[in-house]
């Protein structure tokens, strides 16, 4: 995890970086820091633990000038959040300054060796060992010593360095962890993340694994792994200013959840050529697949769950549905017509990526659900099904969850007509049915708020929430449990409703809130039967279900009210949005950051 980034142009540099920084806090934010070389070429670094305000309060403090530097905010892996923890590091003189993003996995040897030839430690960090190899390599030009010390690095990073004996100069690799070079009028830049780059660079160029950019002053020059120069190919930046900003909204969060009405809008209206669907040609014919394997992570995981239950049911093939972790360190079984799917927001996760790269080692074709299109995830996959969500910063995904969700229903469809199981006719009418979503979204939303601040004024200082469901909303269930624990601290688990009573029911007392989602599907009744087992062991209910549904009401002792999905197997997608919006709020009522909870970090590119 981490977030990098670096700059040099003609404007200060810290103020560059510390607005860079706040763009890539969602990458962890346990300490910051910034190195900047100031007029005489001398290193100024500050750093700083806890929320990027406190760097931003000592840079203010210490007028740092200077126009190159470089810059970290971090999420601990090795070594405890502190100040001493936090980058750049330095090399023994403090001459040179890393900020690293990424684990060094043989780090003790090094740092065993380097301790040996009497380099001095400052930090418990894996990534201090690399200004100690560059500053021991006894390579004279700062490329040269980059270059030397690779060969010695094991694991995924992606670093920058700046040295007193270079003016103007920034030297950075990639390897197994992003990293993206700006430009723009007068300006270079480096982030792990294109938002980073925002306002100064208008184009952007991803580095590939092994590559190695020079910065000096306006010029660029890229390396392959072997040292040989090449060129770096520029694309104009898409993502704008006011993407990345929270506009009016008081967080990410609050703003994500709005704008899944809109979202949903122009996802459909981008798949949905002359009345007919089309989601993309992946470059795989469907209609030869017969197995699916989901691989994903999280929030991400509960859409694959909704997945596997729409390609069974319109295009009756075999769905598993694995978590990356999982999935890649088992030896899973290959087959010429299985299509392996990875679904990520990110599309960073470390471990969704490892999966995706054993699936394609073992020739299993690969076609992701990303909403970060130049990821490396998008990249590596054979085709790519993009969400369109816009950026997501809140760490609690929301919208790229129910985005993930309307794709995978569009995805299920087109495999049903490869496979010769929708005709045209079904097609359009369903479209026609979907098509009513946004609108539904936007008065869920409206409808379910003032029931929804009323349950949190009374279950707020809950200590533990249960959700139950069964079949779709049993990962609604989830997903809205996982919602709670993330942003709220609130200990909450999502139940298939049917099982509760065969051991998690022991827990109902009436200081237990139960989150029952009741639709009126099939599963009415059998819903109503869980709700009364609660209540009759004095339970407390909120029940999420139908906008009018006078019986359910009478039951519980909150009801959120849902409007009606046209496609009853999207329900799910308008049953989670007051679940969100209930975190939201119980989180704020507790004092909790919802857009940075604790010990997280939106990308997890670590295993
Ligand atoms: O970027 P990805 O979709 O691959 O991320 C997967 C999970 O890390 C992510 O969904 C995580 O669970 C969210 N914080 C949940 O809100």
């Amino acid at each position: 995890m981490c977030g990098i980034a670096g700059y040099v142009g003609s404007l200060e540099a810290a103020s560059v970086l510390l607005v860079a920084l706040e763009r890539l806090k969602y990458r962890g934010y346990d300490s910051a820091g910034i190195a900047v070389l100031d007029e005489d070429d001398e290193l100024v670094v500050e750093k700083s633990e806890g929320r990027l305000t406190e760097l931003q309060a000592r840079v203010d403090g210490q007028a740092v000038r200077g126009c190159c530097g470089i810059a970290h905010t971090r999420w601990a892996t090795h070594g405890g959040p502190t100040t001493e923890n936090a980058h750049p590091h330095g090399d023994s003189d403090e001459r040179i300054a890393v900020v690293h993003n990424g684990i060094i996995e043989n780090h003790e040897q090094l740092r065993k060796e380097l301790l040996a030839d009497g380099c001095i430690f400052r930090s418990q960090t894996d990534s201090e060992v690399i200004p100690h190899l560059l500053a021991g390599s006894g390579k004279e030009d700062m490329l040269d010593a980059v270059i030397s010390i690779l060969p010695r690095l094991e694991g995924a990073y992606a670093f920058g360095v700046v040295s007193e004996l270079f003016t103007d100069r920034i030297v950075a690799v990639r390897q197994g962890s992003p990293l993206l070079l700006g430009r723009g009028d007068g300006h270079v830049m480096l982030a792990s993340d294109i938002p980073a780059l925002l306002p100064h660079a208008h184009e952007v160029c991803m580095l590939d694994d092994g590559q190695i950019v020079d910065i000096q002053g306006s010029e660029i020059q890229l390396y392959n792994s072997e040292g040989e120069k090449i060129e770096a190919v520029f694309k104009a930046i898409e993502v704008t200013a006011e993407a990345v900003s929270k506009g009016d909204y008081d967080s990410f969060m609050a703003k994500e959840i709005a704008e899944q009405p809109e979202i949903f809008s122009r996802l459909l209206e981008s798949r949905v050529t002359g009345g007919r669907l089309d989601v993309g040609d992946f470059g795989v014919d469907l209609s030869k697949i017969n197995h699916v394997v989901f691989l994903a992570c999280g929030t991400s995981w509960h859409a694959a769950l909704l997945g596997k239950r729409f390609l069974e049911q319109l295009a009756r093939i075999h769905v598993e549905v694995d978590i990356s972790s999982e999935y890649r360190y088992r030896n899973p079984v290959a087959s010429g017509d299985t299509l392996v799917i990875p679904i990520s927001q990110s599309g960073e996760t470390a471990d969704t990526l490892a999966g995706l790269r054993l699936a394609r080692s073992m020739f299993m074709p690969v076609v992701s659900l990303v909403n970060v299109m130049d990821s490396t995830i998008a990249r590596e996959s054979d085709g790519i099904m993009p969400l369109m969500a816009g950026p997501e910063i809140g760490v609690a995904s929301t919208k790229a969850y129910t985005t993930q969700v309307l794709a995978l229903y569009l995805f299920a469809m087109q495999m049903a007509r490869a496979k010769g199981r929708l005709d045209l006719s079904v097609e359009q009418k369903m479209l026609a049915e979907i098509s009513h979503l946004p609108e539904l979204t936007a008065s869920t939303l409206v409808d379910a708020e003032e029931s929804v601040v009323d349950a949190m004024e009374l279950f707020s200082a809950a200590q533990a929430t249960v959700f139950l469901g069964r079949g779709g909303e049993h990962a609604t269930a989830m997903e809205g449990a996982l919602k709670l624990k993330e942003i709220a601290y609130v200990h909450a688990m999502g139940y298939p409703a049917g099982e509760f009573k065969h051991g998690p029911i022991a827990l109902v007392t009436e200081a237990l809130p139960v989150v029952c989602m009741v639709p009126q599907d099939h599963m009415y009744e059998k819903m109503l039967s869980n709700l009364e087992e609660v209540r009759a062991r004095a339970g407390r209910i909120i029940s999420v279900g139908f906008k009018g549904d006078n019986k359910l009401r009478s039951l519980s002792d909150f009801c959120f009210p849902v409007a009606q999905s046209p496609i009853p197997e999207l329900q799910p997608l308008l049953s989670i949005l007051p679940l969100q919006r209930y975190a939201y709020h119980v989180a704020r009522r507790r004092g909790c950051d919802v857009d940075q909870p604790r010990n997280l970090a939106k990308s997890v590119t670590v295993e």
